[in-house]
């Protein structure tokens, strides 16, 4: 949620943080704004709505510094207006600040402020943080004394950038649970929320801990929570600009579903080969501790819980471990039964959602094991966790999730067939699990290749006001899956339902001309959801069905045939292109869906 980027050094910073905000626009998309540092001054440009809107009100010729901070804004505290755009500025215009997270004490320090004199101009959270380091400056006339002690009142998340005319070339960075990366280029020295804003400019990266401060001029000094001075390693990160390309789609969206099959290759290289038993590079668990896990928690939010429900299925398939698959938020909230005997698995892109970061806390604090699994180097996830397996997806810039998606369903089966291999299970099974991993990337090519039928029904489906999705076991959770990515994207409202349930009530809601997709993978299970199907159709019911069996209906998407537990990685590919072309044919933006972010860092 929000991007921020920030620039010092010898080029004119403006075109820089215009263009990382662009990029960083899948963090939040209601408002944007920049400041810089000119003729001694703070010079400020901001308005509600895209980052094309700040463009087009930029005087370029005369809009130029050397020194400036961004933000692209995800709106928690005040609508989206130009008054509550960062950056935000004491009443002075002694300092300006951008800020990702969330100041949870605001309304606090915002009464005290008022007493003291201080007025606001917006219903921001961050406007305290410019009014405190301006209360602060007046008491002592010292800059960093008066960060300190700013950064001592606040309470909650943030990830802030500070410039002031007061050190005209100098950034004040603080961090405390919301990302932020510092890198140097050749020109000067970058900051972002995320790595991709700053990428074309370096590829070694420092990351911040949380309550880690930095001070940015010529050079970068680090300073622990106690501003104690620091020394930091750089890390290099082997990203390409053409990751964050879109390669001549029309859409990231579009790309990323075509990149699945890549990514999918890339997560499980060097994991998974059919020569030997499944292992990852720097981590591993012993036959004695898994024999002795008495219940695995996957803790994740959205796309990713839904890959964690596949997760559940092949661990409990092939392992016999039980296991629980928990929204995050809820889980943190409700003091669930985690002890040493317990493994819990976290699953993010990102690896920044704050619920499942406080889930992971949770967990340690409890003493279980705890395993994150990200696509995002060193992001907050991995760094919380005991040990950290990466899905290799690249960059996923598009907020509806698709390509990280597939990544982490093919790493968790993965990681369920190394779990089965130590303990000694279901080996043959596994060995012929191991065989189709490697087959999937081809077989996902053939389905992206097919796209063409999946244009032609969202044509049909396009006006439709409510649909159903259904399945059974794996199905069922696909079914979960492909319904989120319709609503995200297209905003039309959808349920996913297991197949057996619809007649415990929904089914009063399918009417003549009312769409319902059915999944069907599992040759064991195929003829009851065929039933359920039928019984919906009797009810006037339009059905698609999506299945790698030989069944004759109206309306079928054949997808090729694999094992139950990784028929998902095929499955959710038609569904992620129905909804994609839906949404294009109703003239939406896929990439930036509103009111969602693509990073949720708050709770
Ligand atoms: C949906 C989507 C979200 C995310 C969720 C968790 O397409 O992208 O539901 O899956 O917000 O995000 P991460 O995986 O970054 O923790």
């Amino acid at each position: 949620m929000c991007g921020i980027v920030g620039y010092v050094g010898n080029s004119n910073c403006v075109p820089k943080l215009v263009k990382g905000l662009k990029t960083l626009e899948y963090r939040g998309y209601d408002s944007a704004g920049i400041a810089i540092l000119k003729n001694e001054e703070i010079w400020v440009a901001k308005d509600k709505g895209r980052i094309h809107n700040l463009e087009d009100m930029i005087d370029y010729k005369d809009f130029v510094g050397t020194i400036g901070i961004a933000h692209t804004r995800w709106a928690t505290h005040g609508i989206p207006s130009k008054n509550n755009a960062h950056p935000h500025m004491d009443q002075n215009k002694h300092f300006a600040v951008v800020h990702n997270g969330i100041i949870e004490n605001y309304l606090e320090l915002k009464e005290q402020l008022i007493m003291h004199g201080f007025s606001f101009q917006s219903e921001t959270d961050t406007e305290v943080i410019p009014m405190l380091m301006e209360y602060y400056y007046q008491k002592d006339n010292d800059v960093f004394e008066a960060f300190k002690n700013t950064l001592n009142e606040l309470k909650g998340s943030y990830a802030i950038l500070i410039i002031t005319p007061l050190l005209p070339n100098t950034i004040l960075v603080a961090k405390k649970n919301s990302p932020l990366v510092v890198g140097k280029g050749n020109d000067g020295i970058y900051i972002a929320s995320d790595i991709p804003a700053i990428l074309e400019y370096t590829k070694d990266f420092f990351f911040l801990e949380d309550e880690e401060k930095a001070i940015i001029n010529n050079d970068v000094t680090f300073y622990n929570e106690h501003f104690q001075e620091i020394t930091k390693n750089a890390k290099y990160i082997d990203w390409e600009m053409d990751a964050i390309d879109k390669k001549g789609f029309e859409d990231y969206m579009l790309k990323e579903i075509h990149e699945q099959p890549e990514a999918l290759g890339n997560t499980l290289n060097g994991i998974v080969g059919l020569d030997k038993a499944v292992r990852f590079v720097n981590f591993s668990l012993d036959k004695e501790y898994l024999e002795q896990l008495n219940h695995i928690y996957i803790v994740a939010c959205g796309t990713a819980m839904h890959a964690g429900l596949v997760g559940k299925y092949s661990i409990e398939m092939l392992c016999r471990i039980p296991v629980d698959v928990e929204v995050a938020s809820e889980f943190r909230y409700r003091n669930p039964i985690i002890n040493a005997n317990t493994l819990c698995i976290f699953i993010s892109q990102s690896g920044e959602t704050a619920d499942t970061i406080a889930a992971l806390k949770l967990a340690r604090k409890r003493h279980a094991k705890t395993i994150a699994i990200s696509n995002v180097f060193e992001s907050s996830i991995t760094r919380e966790a005991d040990h950290t397996i990466y899905t290799h997806a690249g960059p996923e810039i598009a907020v509806a999730s698709t390509k990280a998606y597939i990544s982490q369903v093919g790493l968790i089966v993965a990681f369920a067939v190394y779990m089965a291999e130590v303990l000694d299970k279901e080996l043959e099974l596994c060995h012929d699990i191991q065989k189709e991993l490697l087959a999937l990337p081809n077989y996902m090519e053939q389905i992206i290749e097919n796209n063409e039928q999946y244009y032609e029904l969202a044509k049909k489906i396009k006006n439709e006001h409510d649909l159903f999705y259904i399945g059974r076991g794996n199905d069922y959770y696909v079914a979960m899956e492909g319904s989120l990515k319709l609503k995200e994207i297209s905003y039309i409202h959808s349920e996913a339902y297991p197949a057996g349930e619809l007649k415990h009530g929904p089914i009063a809601l399918v009417e003549n001309g009312t769409f319902v997709f059915g999944i069907i993978t599992d040759s064991n299970i195929s003829e009851k959801t065929l039933s359920n199907l039928e019984e919906v159709k009797s009810r006037g019911a339009n059905i698609i069905l999506i299945t790698n069996q030989n069944i004759k209906k109206e309306h079928v998407i054949n997808i090729p045939n694999v094992h139950p537990i990784l028929s998902p990685i095929l499955s959710i590919i038609p569904l992620q292109f129905i909804a994609y072309f839906i949404a294009k044919e109703k003239g939406l933006d896929v990439d930036k869906p509103r009111n969602l972010a693509k990073s949720v860092t708050v709770e």
